[in-house]
């Protein structure tokens, strides 16, 4: 039996859809990149920005020729559009079978799997199915903010984060399987609490775990980076000092208007915090254009508040209003081609940064974790190509003798 994923949205999503997969192939499903030779096609969707759900929607829509090439086929969508929507899809699209929401992620691959072992009653695998050398490990989902533009919160619920044990089970699970470098996920990954544990405790447990190379986590909330946090990534021997924390604005009436709970002087003390704790850490953060009401001088903030982070990247999105969150409200009245614009230039500006971020690295040593043969990333999360073919999984020291594509190249030293 064969099945073909397909994830759309953030890495939340990606690591939901990739624990589907694992289930479907330890109960026996062998995964094929080829939609036509499909028995199931298992969608895991996003909602977080309008043009996430109509990608969403327009790809259920295209399935359906795939459907009806063979009515035994069975199409399942899970995910955030298939919270929001829920039966609404079905009514929509009589050809998807089974609909699971967002909230059941955690029972996601259990559901699906079930579900579709009774259809079609693959074999079940007895050796555990090989891991890639970065995997992810989801240690909480939902959030508990109410961030005026965001449908997290409504469509992922509130916060519940996993016991300690299970998540550093997990973790040993995924390296004995051949994973190297581990990325804890979480909505509001810095918020994880469990039986009177903080984030930083999980951080300092999870990164003594035996054959672990790297450590990395998103997304945490600014508002919620503390000194516990900013020592445990400084002692941390694999912590990773590349750092996603999304600002969204550098303007302070529009982050009071967005409910972010930090201003912009907050923002850039924690960073100047961090960066005392953690020297050389290399940042990279969200950015929204075209909030309700923004005009081009709060816009220009976001702007000075980039050269002021110089982040290594920065992920730009034009505003969309969602439906049923409390900026939906508010007056969409920054016209379509203002905000293309105001993107326009964020991300000229990212560009640049990105490439000064790049070329800071000439003519130094660093250390990369080879992903094939001859691609891998820093530890400060730079891609980076060299000639000579090495063992997937293996850390190497680079060269680093030039910049192209947004890619470091150089000779391995070890
Ligand atoms: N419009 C535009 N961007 C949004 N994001 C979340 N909600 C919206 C919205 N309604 C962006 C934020 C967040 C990222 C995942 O998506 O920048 O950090
Ligand atoms: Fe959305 Fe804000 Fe929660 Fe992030 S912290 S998921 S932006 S509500």
């Amino acid at each position: 039996m064969r099945v073909h994923t397909i994830t759309l949205g953030c890495q939340m999503s990606a690591a939901d859809g990739a624990e589907t997969l694992q289930a479907l192939e330890n109960a026996g499903w062998q995964k094929t990149d080829d939609v036509s030779e499909a028995d199931a096609v298992v969608l895991t969707t996003c909602t977080v920005r309008a043009h996430a759900e109509h990608r969403a929607i327009s790809m259920i829509g295209r399935l359906r020729t795939w459907k009806d090439a063979d009515p035994r086929r069975m199409l399942v969508v899970t995910g955030c559009v298939a919270e929001r929507l829920g039966p609404r899809l079905t009514q929509r699209f009589p050809h998807v079978d089974l609909v699971v929401g967002a909230r059941e992620a955690a029972r996601t691959p259990q559901i699906v799997a079930e579900l579709l072992g009774k259809r079609f009653q693959p074999q079940p695998k007895t050796a555990p199915v090989k891991n890639k050398i970065c995997a992810c490990v989801t240690i909480m989902r939902g959030c508990d903010c109410a961030c005026s533009y965001c449908i997290v919160p409504s469509v992922r619920g509130p916060e519940a984060c996993r016991p300690l044990e299970d998540i550093l089970s997990e973790m040993r699970d995924k390296i004995a399987a051949g994973a190297k470098e581990i990325t804890l996920l979480g909505q509001r990954v810095n918020a994880y609490r469990e039986s009177g544990k903080t984030f930083a405790d999980l951080l300092r447990r999870a990164d003594c775990i035996e054959g672990l190379a790297r450590l990395r986590f998103m997304s945490p909330h600014p508002a919620l980076m503390d000194e516990k946090t900013f020592t445990a990534i400084r002692d941390g021997e694999h912590i990773c000092p590349a750092i996603h924390i999304p600002v969204q604005s550098g303007n302070d009436r529009v982050l009071a208007l967005m409910k972010r709970g930090h201003t912009r002087r907050d923002f850039l003390e924690m960073i100047q915090r961090l960066r005392q704790a953690v020297p050389g850490v290399v940042l990279s953060t969200d950015i929204i254009v075209g909030f309700p009401s923004e005009t081009e001088e709060d816009f220009a903030q976001s702007l000075t508040l980039l050269e002021e982070l110089k982040p290594a990247a920065a992920f730009c999105f034009k505003y969309s209003a969602r439906e049923g969150t409390p900026s939906a409200r508010l007056k969409d009245d920054v016209p379509v081609q203002v905000k293309e614009d105001r993107l326009g230039a964020v991300n000229a500006l990212v560009s640049k940064l990105a490439q000064a971020a790049l070329h800071s690295q000439i003519g130094s040593e660093v250390e990369v974790l080879a992903e094939t043969p001859d691609f891998g990333r820093t530890r400060t999360g730079f891609k980076a190509r060299w000639k000579q073919a090495v063992a997937p999984g293996s850390l190497l020291r680079l060269q680093v003798a030039e910049v192209s594509r947004r890619t470091l190249s150089g000779e391995i030293s070890s």
